[in-house]
């Protein structure tokens, strides 16, 4: 037991009829803790209810719930004054998770024919006739209720799927506060919610659109497999109608599945966000999020008054694609560099702060001017010199810093259309991508990331871990040096080169970069001198 939990901290529960205790949680991002609900009565000729520890609106609007479900359902609650104190104090309680904890902890022995509660944790809204409501955020409650040492999670019937992915507790759905009743009772117990296994992981490529419907673009396909086998950030250029969406939203499917960890963390998210699925609420397939570019930072990177996670968070695990890169607005996607980096992000509101997870692989695309045909084979480009360069000077130096592999997706040749051949498929591509994962992730058994999440992929490397698992050739060395002058490279810019080039080694399964693996990571961030005449 961590803290809290069934022994811990309920040091009156019981002793007297008017002192109660039961347990719920609160969330920060996806990071849950248990909040206390205990009670204490006063005698008192009119029978009120006061809450008190930090409640908000909402959760001070649960008195008039619970007293009306209880009316409703004919429960007898404690008698005379009652005050019911969400502990710790100095946390926010917000929204309407406390409703079925707070009756709990108001209601007449009695009722709940002495159950020990000290094991279990609550949580649901109540409507004015008792039902539950589904809340927001399920998962991750469920997710801290075990990690602190509980054994059973109450929660409404409807969040109850999403719970039970939650290892190590039992999740029982609740339909009424009825429901509850008889179960303590031993009227009608409510049987646990078995979850449904790893079988989620079964429908990750079914129906999705595959690699081979791409024609052509081999070198733009080669560069977004090692993309995707580092977990590397890409930029695709070219002109109108050559492919680029199509290749984005392929990207997904080259990726391995996700394991049974990450669709745990990913769900969260969406979990928090009142998004899940009720029918598949645990994620099987990687998350591709293609946000507009009239979206704000809020959305893109998370905020409101009850903080939101963003559309990276909602793309952890998976990729994020900013299609017309150059039309995105600038602020918004400035908020994203910080995030980037630290492959979190935390967003501070008075109610406190919520930290949640991005590690997401970064895709965006572009034409390479505002008509779209600068460097066409066949079209001319009708472009000024100045409108090209205004164009492209929309994305700022920084954020193309950021980005470690650049593709271009040119106009295809009629040849390339009209061929009997068929391109390869995303499972076959899928399958290099999965062995030169497997051969970094044996290279990072034991390896975490300083936000606590396991280091999965090379791209999301730690100076440190850099340091031990990019051994290069002196050949190698050489080269990079070169490159490092010629293509006038930042610290990170460099950084990010050798991550490439480690990626580019584990498709041969090389523990050591070579001077050939350099050469082709070199040759994979190219454009930035044909087109934006700098790095
Ligand atoms: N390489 C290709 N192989 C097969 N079909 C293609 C290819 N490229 C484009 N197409 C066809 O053209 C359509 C548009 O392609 P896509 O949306 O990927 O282009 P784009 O490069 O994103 O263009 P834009 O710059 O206008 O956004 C596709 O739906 C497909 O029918
Ligand atoms: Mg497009
Ligand atoms: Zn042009």
């Amino acid at each position: 037991m961590e803290n809290g939990g069934a022994d811990a901290g309920n040091p009156g529960r019981r002793k007297s009829s008017s002192v109660q205790t039961v347990f719920s949680t609160a969330l920060h991002g996806i990071d849950g803790q248990i909040v206390t609900v205990e009670s204490s009565g006063a005698s008192s000729p009119e029978h009120r209810l006061e809450i008190i520890g930090l409640p908000d609106t909402a959760v001070k609007e649960s008195a008039a719930r619970v007293r009306s479900a209880a009316r409703h359902l004919d429960i007898d609650l404690l008698p005379g004054k009652l005050t019911v104190n969400l502990a710790p104090a100095d946390i926010r309680k917000e929204g309407t998770v406390y409703d079925l904890p707070i009756l709990l902890s108001i209601i007449d022995g009695k009722a709940l024919a002495g159950a020990d509660l000290s094991d279990a944790v609550f949580v649901g809204e109540l409507s004015l006739s008792g039902e539950l409501r589904p809340i927001s955020g399920a998962l991750p409650m469920a997710i801290a209720a075990a990690k602190n040492g509980f054994r059973r999670f109450f929660c409404p019937a409807e969040n109850a799927v999403e719970a039970s992915a939650a290892p190590h507790i039992e999740v029982y759905p609740l339909h009424t506060v009825s429901d509850l009743l008889l179960h303590f009772g031993g009227a009608k117990p409510v049987s646990p919610l078995a979850f449904p296994g790893s079988s989620f992981l079964y429908r990750a490529y079914e129906n999705a659109p595959d690699f081979s419907e791409i024609k052509g673009q081999e070198t733009a396909k080669k560069a977004l497999e090692v993309a995707a086998a580092g977990m590397h950030n890409a930029l695709l250029i070219g002109p109108p109608g050559s492919g680029k969406s199509m290749l984005a939203s392929r990207l997904p499917y080259i990726l391995p599945p996700l394991t049974f960890d990450e669709a745990l963390e990913t769900s969260q998210i969406y979990s928090v966000a009142g998004l899940t699925d009720q029918l598949s609420p645990l994620l099987s397939r990687r998350p591709f999020r293609a946000p507009h570019h009239t979206i704000s930072s809020a959305a893109l990177v998370g905020g409101g008054t009850h903080v939101q996670p963003g559309e990276i968070s909602f793309a952890h695990n998976g990729v994020l694609f900013l299609d017309e890169f150059p039309e995105f607005d600038q602020k918004a996607l400035e908020t994203m560099r910080q995030p980037l980096e630290e492959r979190s992000v935390t967003i501070s509101r008075v109610s406190g702060t919520a930290t949640f997870p991005c590690s997401f692989m970064l895709v965006c695309a572009m034409n390479p001017c505002p008509c779209g045909y600068y460097g066409h084979p066949s079209r001319p480009c009708t472009c000024s010199p100045r409108a090209r360069q205004s164009y492209l000077s929309k994305i700022s130096g920084p954020l193309l810093d950021r980005i470690d592999i650049q593709v271009e997706v040119g106009a295809l040749d009629f040849s390339d259309l009209d061929t009997a051949v068929a391109a390869e498929s995303s499972e076959a591509v899928r399958a290099r991508v999965g062995k030169a994962r497997d051969f970094a992730l044996a290279r990072f058994d034991g390896q975490f990331l300083r936000n606590g999440s396991p280091l999965t992929a090379n791209a999301f490397m730690e100076p440190q871990q850099v340091e031990t698992f990019c051994v290069l050739s002196d050949k190698a060395r050489d080269l990079l040096r070169q490159a490092f002058d010629r293509l006038g490279l930042s610290a990170r810019g460099y950084t990010r080169l050798l991550k490439v080039a480690r990626t580019v080694a584990d498709f041969e399964e090389s523990e050591v970069i070579t001077h050939l693996h350099v050469a082709t990571a070199v040759r994979l961030r190219s454009l930035d001198h044909k087109y934006f005449g700098t790095a």
